[in-house]
């Protein structure tokens, strides 16, 4: 037999066609696409479904600690296996640097974390905490070995200067390595949440007024600025308010290399969810907070035209109990209470019904925002994020027509903060390089199946960069920049 599986008789969907084929797929790559394959070992049905790439989840926070300590609920096992539930075929959480770590070390650590747990195919952003010059010297071999996405924050207590931001930058950029940012004014956060505490306003939901959106458009403004001066490309993560995906699009039309995402909870939530009786509102705690409803509508406006790239989850899992939301008490102000949510199964169910199902957003749009367009900046295409003959078969099969109200995940959180949303469309098989992980909502892949994925940088091609004129030779009196 030509194939060792065939997927038959679905609707294929990529980031730009839809069309009636079917695929064949052999050692685990897509290697037909036909309108009848009849040579296969093995078929899986695809009437009345949507094939389409797997989704890559590009923003998860998996077996990681926070910056306040507190370690994720999902392992590389419960959180693949959710993510797998979700529709996705790979993600690429974070590996955390810790102060005075090494990178060899941190990459070691998360190797064990990651490698006997994961069903889907995973690769890391490495966070830097302590941009020393030995770590510096080592991102190089971080590079070759396939990372090539760092983060940054520049709040919390890991966050970083911005001299430290610049020399990040201008090393990764240097290697054609993509640096990542959370982007919030620190000292305007700090500031805010002292005067609110101060006054007396402790409960969960003083979080959202404790980081305003202009905290958010200082920094993204900032980081933009600090990027072109490290001659640097730059992605935005969990862009939550309109002057920062503004502050992007127009980087970007005048030839700036950045990039950024926004994520479920600024699209399904608002801060309504987050004014909550009692500390139930801790659920609802992340950064940046839930915003307004004219905010969420402007969001949608910016996915739509395409100044934002992905929605990604931003899966932080703390429980709503001591190991997570309250690992520093019960009776305690927002600001020692963990940051984040979960999301990753949720994540494109949602913006499938929500996008597709209620027109805002084409099928081809959709699945650019959960697949393509991550493989394209984080550089897995062609293997990953696309249907095309020699990619991995790294498949999602949907029933577009299959109505849930979100509930329980398969994750290791004891709550959801989608719970109760109804949701048209469903993944009902996904497939990572050929292998079934999920088939009709059951679990099939073993632990520790998954696979590193080693990336390339990402392609600048057509995004020339913004000049800053004091690097120009003829400008600066032919200066000496090391
Ligand atoms: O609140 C959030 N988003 N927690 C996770 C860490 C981060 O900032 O991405
Ligand atoms: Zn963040
Ligand atoms: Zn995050």
């Amino acid at each position: 037999m030509a194939h060792d599986l065939a997927i038959r008789g679905g609707l294929l969907a990529t980031a730009t066609e839809t069309y009636r084929a079917d695929i064949g797929i052999r050692d685990g790559r897509i290697v037909t696409i036909s309108e009848a394959i009849t040579d296969a070992e093995d078929v899986i049905n695809a009437t009345d479904r949507i094939v389409m790439p797997g989704g890559i989840e590009a923003h998860c926070h998996i077996a990681q600690e926070s910056g306040m300590g507190v370690m994720t609920s999902d392992d590389y096992e419960s959180g693949s296996i959710s993510a797998a539930f979700g529709g996705n075929s790979s993600f690429i959480p974070f590996a955390a640097q810790k102060k005075g770590q090494s990178l060899t070390n941190t990459m070691q650590t998360y190797d064990a974390r990651a490698a006997p747990k994961s069903v889907l195919d995973w690769s890391y952003h490495l966070i830097l905490t302590d941009p020393t010059k030995a770590v510096l010297a080592e991102l190089p071999e971080v590079f070759a070995k396939g990372v090539t996405s760092f983060k940054v924050f520049m709040t919390y207590a890991s966050r970083v200067s911005d001299a430290q931001f610049l020399d990040i930058l201008s090393v990764a950029g240097k290697h054609g390595a993509l640096t990542m940012v959370h982007a919030e004014n620190h000292d305007m956060l700090d500031w805010m949440a002292r005067r609110l505490v101060d006054g007396g306003n402790v409960a969960p939901r003083y979080h959202a007024p404790s980081r305003p959106g202009l905290a958010e458009e200082e920094a993204i403004n900032r980081a933009i600025s600090l990027a072109r001066l490290a001659e640097a490309p730059l992605f935005i993560v969990h862009v939550s308010t309109p002057a920062g995906a503004e502050l992007v699009a127009n980087a970007r039309a005048k030839g700036g290399q950045v990039w950024a995402e926004t994520c479920p909870q600024y699209l399904f939530l608002t801060r309504e969810d987050i004014d909550k009786p009692g500390m139930d509102g801790a659920k609802f705690i992340c950064s940046p907070p839930l915003r307004d409803a004219p905010t969420q509508a402007a969001l949608w406006q910016h996915v739509q035209a395409g100044s934002l790239s992905l929605v990604s989850s931003d899966h932080a899992p703390y429980r709503y109990d001591d190991s997570g939301k309250f690992s520093a008490g019960r009776d305690v102000n927002f600001r020692e209470i963990a940051n984040g949510m979960p999301g990753i199964e949720m994540r494109l169910p949602l913006l499938f019904s929500e996008g597709v199902g209620k027109g805002r957003i084409s099928l081809n749009q959709f699945v650019a925002l959960a697949s393509t367009n991550a493989a394209m900046i984080y550089g897995m295409m062609p293997r990953k994020g696309t249907l095309s003959v020699g990619a991995d078969a790294d498949i999602a099969i949907w029933d577009p027509n299959e109505t849930r109200v979100a509930g329980e995940m398969h994750d290791a959180m004891d709550y959801n903060p989608f719970a109760g949303i109804e949701v048209t469309g469903w993944p009902v098989t996904v497939l990572g390089r050929g292998r079934r992980i999920v088939e009709n909502g059951k679990l099939i892949a073993e632990p520790g199946s998954g696979q590193f994925i080693k990336r390339a940088p990402l392609d600048l091609t057509g995004h020339p960069g913004q000049p800053v004129p004091e690097l120009d030779p003829a400008q600066n009196f032919g200066a000496n920049l090391s």
